[in-house]
């Protein structure tokens, strides 16, 4: 069984059908991309994923759980961590507090031991705040740590929502656009950090990506979207030579 199964996933907006009867899966460990042109659906079938939004028709399963109805935090508690298209981090908290924020998440029992200041406190405390410097070591921002997430760069903030979106221990991390607005360096960067965390977190990632070398470049397979519907699923070499896509990248001048 395929760790996330999608099954005939739809959402309708009024008449408007922004996902409709979408089918796919993901496999323990992949990294799969999902193109498709400007208004194809790849948001919102995120959104659909992560909770965000309810489908109208068709349902989302995680390792056998059913995922419909169930609210965003639940479904961030079972494994399901994401970055967004447009930068959302705490801005005027420290670039080690919005790392702190996602690691405090995952652990249920640390208000209440810091409530009643318990020894455990402090060595969770401290074990967090090693992990999250470890992360943030990874993604070279270590010496932004009480930097505030405002102040840094573009492309330093980007990298920092994803370390915000890891720290959550996800099992599937959802990439929305990371390279949005990069330049080829930082871009380039990215591309081999995404390998790396796959390659050393053994953590599943779907990527949604207009800059086609670098989907090209990191993906094993890539679906592709265009009006809500999938008109191509297939390795990047397949998806690179496929005539639909083709087409629908070009406007149908193809
Ligand atoms: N909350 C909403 N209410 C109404 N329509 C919406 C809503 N969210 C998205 N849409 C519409 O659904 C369609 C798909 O939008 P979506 O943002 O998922 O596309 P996308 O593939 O992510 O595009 P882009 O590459 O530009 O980010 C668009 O026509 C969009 O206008
Ligand atoms: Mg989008």
């Amino acid at each position: 069984m395929a760790l996330l199964e999608v099954k005939n996933l739809t959402k309708n907006f009024g008449g408007l059908t922004a996902v409709g009867d979408v089918t796919m899966e993901l496999n323990e460990g992949e990294l799969v991309g999902l193109i498709g042109p400007n208004g194809a659906g790849k948001t919102t079938l995120f959104n659909l994923l992560t909770g965000v939004y309810e489908p109208s028709e068709g349902t989302v399963t995680l390792d056998g759980t059913v995922l419909n109805g169930k609210a965003p935090y639940k479904i961030a508690s079972l494994g399901l961590s994401r970055t967004f298209q447009n930068i959302r981090l705490f801005k005027d908290m420290t670039v080690l507090e919005n790392v702190l924020i996602g690691l405090a998440n995952k652990q249920p029992s640390h208000l209440f031991a810091s409530l009643l200041r318990l020894p455990k406190f402090y060595s969770s405390e401290e074990e967090l705040k090693a992990k999250a410097l470890d992360l943030l070591a990874i993604f070279d921002l270590d010496g932004e740590a009480e930097t505030l997430a405002k102040n840094l760069a573009y492309g330093q903030q980007r990298r920092l929502e994803i370390v915000r979106a890891l720290a959550t221990d996800p099992k599937i991390l959802f990439l929305d656009e990371p390279a949005a607005g990069m330049n080829p360096q930082e871009t380039a960067e990215l591309t081999a950090l995404i390998r790396q965390i796959k390659d050393q977190f053994g953590i599943t990632i779907i990527l949604i990506e207009h800059d086609m070398n670098l989907v090209m470049e990191v993906t094993e397979r890539i679906y592709v979207l265009e009006y809500g519907r999938l008109i191509a699923h297939g390795t990047p070499d397949e998806i690179k030579n496929n005539k639909r896509v083709i087409e629908a990248y070009l406007g149908g001048e193809a």
